[in-house]
């Protein structure tokens, strides 16, 4: 049984220096400043869950012929641990991604890790680098479960062995620069997950499928890709790692409904969760790009945002595609896009009331 399992905890012998540290939390940037520790555990058929560590940071021992290395069976997520207004530290809903670990799991014929397992190893990691919280404006602590299969085998089955680990990354802002808003290439030709697909799993593949499309995103001076859905190549779906949401004239907002084929953010369903607190109407209904063409073109479309745990909320000031571009709203950061921004880091920082109990100590 995995009730209980208790962790060693191995300091690091060379922890980076703390003056080092400082100067590298000064500007983080996204994923780029590794902390001291990271936390690993084992699963097997015979042994269950078992053989828990917070250990020093260190490169993997793996044969090369394990199965994640062929086949990509891995799943992950992305959460924060944040410093509050009152000097304590929290996480955001981690129970949230702790479910969504294992249904990631579960669609990739992987182990289940136990929801409190997820968060007992989430919160030890915290507390042993707990100093590489950045406290600069819009800092925090980005953790990074994820599991790999790790069976020595190349036949194509679901593994019988999984290692699970946490590492840890400092980070400031997801999108550089600090752009207004960001752009959008509308991705026509790629899509990024089918209908009986991996698309609502956070697992690996899904990330490398959006990358060719990124980097024409890229190409085409656009920031992010959104893609369309896999079927008609006509329904708004999400962004390379982000949800979208929209806000219209009478006020309301839109986002694409979770049939499957998206990734169901937590952000995403936090900010539903807000916006009808304050009282707006939140439809999860399907939007086809043609129709936000024409929306953003007669004005009734007012403001489009992503979000994400990585980015936040970022307004989304113009899309591009093929026929070519069009803007939205002002083009800049609309009213709704930094009411939302502001109620979400006001609970995430410990600003504000708490009204659904999202907040974790530690
Ligand atoms: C997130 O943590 O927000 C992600 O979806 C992962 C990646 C885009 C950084």
């Amino acid at each position: 049984s995995s009730r209980g399992l208790t962790f060693v905890r191995q300091s690091h012998p060379r922890p980076v220096d703390a003056n080092e540290r400082t100067r590298l939390l000064e500007n983080p940037g996204f994923g780029r400043v590794f902390t001291d520790h990271m936390v690993t555990i084992r699963y097997n058929e015979a042994d269950g869950w078992h053989d828990a560590r917070v250990e020093p940071r260190a490169p993997f021992q793996m044969d090369a012929s394990s199965a994640v290395l062929h086949y990509a069976q891995e799943i992950f997520e992305g959460m924060k641990a944040y410093r509050l207004a009152d000097g304590g530290t929290a996480l955001f809903r981690p129970e949230a991604n702790a479910r969504r670990f294992r249904s990631s799991a579960r669609r990739m014929a992987m182990a289940e890790l136990p929801e409190e397992l997820f968060l007992d190893s989430i919160r030890e990691l915290v507390r042993a680098d707990i100093d590489w919280i950045p406290t600069i404006p819009g800092g925090s602590l980005y953790l990074r479960p994820f599991m790999i299969a790790s069976e020595v085998f190349l036949g194509v089955k679901p593994s019988s062995e999984y290692l699970y680990a946490v590492i840890a990354s400092s980070v400031g802002a997801y999108f550089k620069g600090g752009a207004p808003a960001v752009t959008l290439w509308v991705s026509e030709e790629y899509t990024r997950a089918a209908p009986g697909g991996t698309g609502a799993a956070k697992c690996g593949g899904n990330y490398a499928t959006s990358l060719v499309a990124q980097a024409e995103a890229i190409r085409q001076g656009c920031d992010q890709v959104l893609f369309l859905d896999a079927a008609e190549r006509r329904w708004i779906e999400e962004l390379g790692g982000m949800n979208i949401f929209f806000v219209f004239d009478d006020g309301s907002l839109a986002t694409p409904p979770l049939t499957g084929t998206i990734l169901p953010g937590i952000t995403r369903d936090s900010i539903i969760t807000m916006a009808r607190d304050m009282g707006l109407t939140v439809r999860e209904e399907p939007y086809a790009i043609d129709q936000c063409r024409a929306d953003a073109e007669s004005g009734r479309l007012r403001e489009a945002f992503a979000c994400g745990t990585a980015a936040v909320v970022a307004p989304i000031g113009q899309m591009k595609m093929r026929s070519g571009d069009f803007m939205i709203g002002s083009g800049g950061p609309g009213q709704t896009t930094q009411r939302m921004l502001a109620a979400l880091t006001n609970i995430q920082r410990g600003n504000a009331p708490d009204p659904h109990g999202w907040l974790d100590r530690l």
